[in-house]
């Protein structure tokens, strides 16, 4: 199991081998995470991205990270749920953007990720119950990351991650 930790902080600012996009199914950018990593990484995130779309919601898959500074070689792009009130599968489409993101982790032998707090910004999952998912999901997932690393971009959501982690 990866020692988990939790910050505050900006997830283009990590010093980890793999950071997490919370991307769209056209891998093409966006606001909010998605935003900022493709403006770190360059343009040619996009491209690469868009070589590989459509992720469908659930699923992960990786570009280079371009233009991010060193030590991080992989950009791992995972699409969300949209909120729909909880009753369309979100809790297991959100389940399955973190293991299917440490399944592409293990394949690019990446030991340190980092992952924001996706789906809870624009797609509007409720923060509390996806900080439990995140945390249970990574803790029942068998890889070979070492260091999984939570970025909250805010003080609640870190709050919330560190109390997952607690419980
Ligand atoms: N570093 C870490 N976390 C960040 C950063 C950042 N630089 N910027 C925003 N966040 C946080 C938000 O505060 C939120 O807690 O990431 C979390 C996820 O929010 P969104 O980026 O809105 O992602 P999501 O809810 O999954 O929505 C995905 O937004 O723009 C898009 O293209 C993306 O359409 C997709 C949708």
């Amino acid at each position: 199991m990866p020692t988990i930790e939790v910050v505050r902080g900006d997830i283009t600012a990590q010093q980890v081998d793999a950071i997490v996009n919370a991307a769209n199914e056209s891998l093409l950018g966006g606001g909010g995470v998605d935003g900022a990593i493709h403006r770190a990484a360059g343009p040619r995130l996009a491209e690469a991205g868009s070589a590989l779309a459509p992720c469908p919601p659930g699923d992960a898959k990786a570009t280079p990270a371009f233009d991010l500074d060193p030590p991080v070689r992989h950009v791992i792009h995972t699409v969300g749920p949209v909120w729909e009130g909880g009753a369309h599968g979100e809790a297991e489409v959100l389940a399955s953007c973190y293991r299917r993101s440490l399944a592409v982790a293990d394949e690019l032998g990446a030991r340190t990720v980092a992952f924001p707090a996706i789906a809870t910004g624009v797609y509007g999952f409720p923060a509390e119950q996806a900080a439990r998912i995140a945390v249970s999901t990574i803790r029942s997932t068998p890889t070979g990351v070492e260091l999984v690393r939570l970025v909250a971009f805010d003080e609640a959501t870190r709050a919330l991650l560190a109390a997952a982690l607690d419980g």
